[in-house]
């Protein structure tokens, strides 16, 4: 169903012309002006490097309300999901638009699990990565792989097709992840156990060695689906608009997530928790601060963990993040944790500093998940892979949702070009 409808027109005076341009309304949030036929009309493209003032697509799954803080998936505050709900269901609600009922629920999480196991010759293509081989680049190969062992869900315009796509990625991301940890650290794969939740699943598979099983800790799964819940999805962000870009030729969906995992892996985007933890142990010591600080100041380095393209209040992820570390410290690792006190009295120093009130930079989620991701035994390098395993959901469901569309096109930006203009080629004899 199509939500955008025309309530009012704005005008634009181009040259000798006068455009009138129809604004869009979503449920809530800014109008959208609609430049769609401004190129055919008027001759001229819009300039917005960075996409600071554009709606590439229309979505009904989050919604983000940057200077207050909100956050909704399709209506609901993060807040309450993370703290009322469990991972999976939110996946539902992702993915299919409500909340499921006791019986579609069960139906979605047996799909899930009954899916979690990977193709026996997929385990053998790890073996070709170097051991120290970052996860997120092992992760990266085998998600784009997997389009070449589930041909039965490939074909996109087959809406079967693409729940089953949806169902696999969601279902076998952990395995994958998990995989990519075992290897790096050289033990041997654990395979899954349908008996087990999501979370808890995964951190066994990540934590289990042939010698002792995984004892587990409802602290640490509740935490680990708290997190997961946290990543779930984020509006348009650069994996997600990658993940759209890559959809909008037809590729198949285990194609298009990959591209959004290496979109995901920079340190601007979901590398910024594994830079954040590196920033805390860098600093080491409270006493340290004024002079971290000052340098960021002086423009030398940048805060990790704050700062958002959106959010310039209080990022409502990071307040749970926040309450969750201190609950994973509680149970294990020190809740004195020396990196836990930098961190507070950072975040305490850096907002009451006009520098950082000024541009409204606030912690954003990645600043409290390093401590806590690492408290739980992960090493930096995994903060990625676990961002990329809970994002999958939202890539995969922004994916649908696009294919879905009838609005959809593929997705070909313009440009302001600036090279030289037509001139003859010179051959290699008369060049200076
Ligand atoms: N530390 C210090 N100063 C900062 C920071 C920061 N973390 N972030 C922004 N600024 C400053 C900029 O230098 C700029 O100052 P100026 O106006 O004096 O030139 C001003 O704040 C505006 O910043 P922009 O770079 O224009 O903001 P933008 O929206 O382009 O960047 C970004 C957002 C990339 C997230 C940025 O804040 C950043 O690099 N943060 C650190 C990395 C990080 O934590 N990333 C995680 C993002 S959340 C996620 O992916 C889950």
């Amino acid at each position: 169903m199509d939500k955008m409808t025309d309530t009012a027109i704005a005008t634009l005076h181009y040259g000798d012309k006068s455009l009138q341009l129809p604004i869009l309304k979503g449920t809530v949030g800014p109008d959208v002006i609609d430049v769609r036929k401004l190129y055919a009309e008027s001759d001229a493209f819009t300039f917005d490097p960075g996409f600071t003032s554009t709606a590439s697509c229309q979505s009904a799954l989050t919604y983000i309300d940057g200077d207050a803080g909100i956050l909704l998936h399709r209506g609901y505050p993060i807040d309450e999901l993370a703290n009322n709900s469990s991972f999976l269901e939110v996946c539902y609600l992702l993915l299919n638009g409500e909340l499921p009922n006791a019986a579609d629920f069960a139906k979605f999480e047996g799909n899930i699990t009954n899916h979690t196991m990977l193709h026996d010759q997929f385990d053998r293509f790890f073996q070709g990565f170097r051991r120290d081989a970052h996860p997120m680049a092992i992760v990266l190969g085998a998600v784009g792989a997997l389009s070449a062992f589930y041909h039965d869900s490939l074909d996109t315009s087959d809406e079967h097709q693409r729940m089953v796509s949806a169902h696999r990625l969601i279902a076998k991301i952990p395995t994958i992840a998990a995989r990519a940890y075992k290897y790096s650290v050289g033990q041997p794969f654990v395979s899954p156990r349908n008996d087990l939740g999501y979370a808890e699943n995964f951190l066994r598979m990540c934590f289990a060695v042939p010698a002792e099983d995984w004892k587990p800790n409802p602290t640490l799964s509740k935490a680990m689906d708290k997190i997961f819940i946290l990543h779930a999805d984020h509006e348009q962000n650069a994996s997600t608009s990658t993940v759209r870009m890559a959809g909008s030729t037809g590729v198949n969906p285990f194609a298009c997530i990959a591209a959004g995992i290496a979109a995901l892996w920079g340190p601007a985007h979901g590398g910024a928790n594994e830079e954040a933890l590196n920033m805390l142990k860098e600093i080491g010591t409270v006493d340290k601060i004024p002079e971290f600080v000052q340098g960021v100041k002086d423009r030398k380095y940048k805060l990790m963990g704050f700062g958002h393209r959106v959010y310039k209040n209080y990022d409502p992820r990071a307040k749970v993040m926040q309450e969750t570390c201190h609950q994973v410290l509680a149970v294990v690792g020190d809740p004195d944790e020396p990196l836990l006190q930098v961190a507070q009295e950072l975040e305490r120093i850096a907002l009451s500093d006009e520098y950082f009130i000024s541009r409204k930079l606030y912690p954003n989620v990645d600043f409290y998940s390093g401590i806590t991701l690492s408290a739980m035994g992960f090493p930096p390098e995994m903060f990625t892979v676990l961002f990329a395993l809970a994002r999958t959901v939202g890539w995969v469901s922004q994916w649908k949702e696009m294919i879905e569309d009838p609005q959809q096109k593929i997705n070909r930006p313009r440009q302001l070009y600036t090279g030289p203009a037509k001139r003859p080629y010179v051959p290699l004899d008369k060049r200076g």
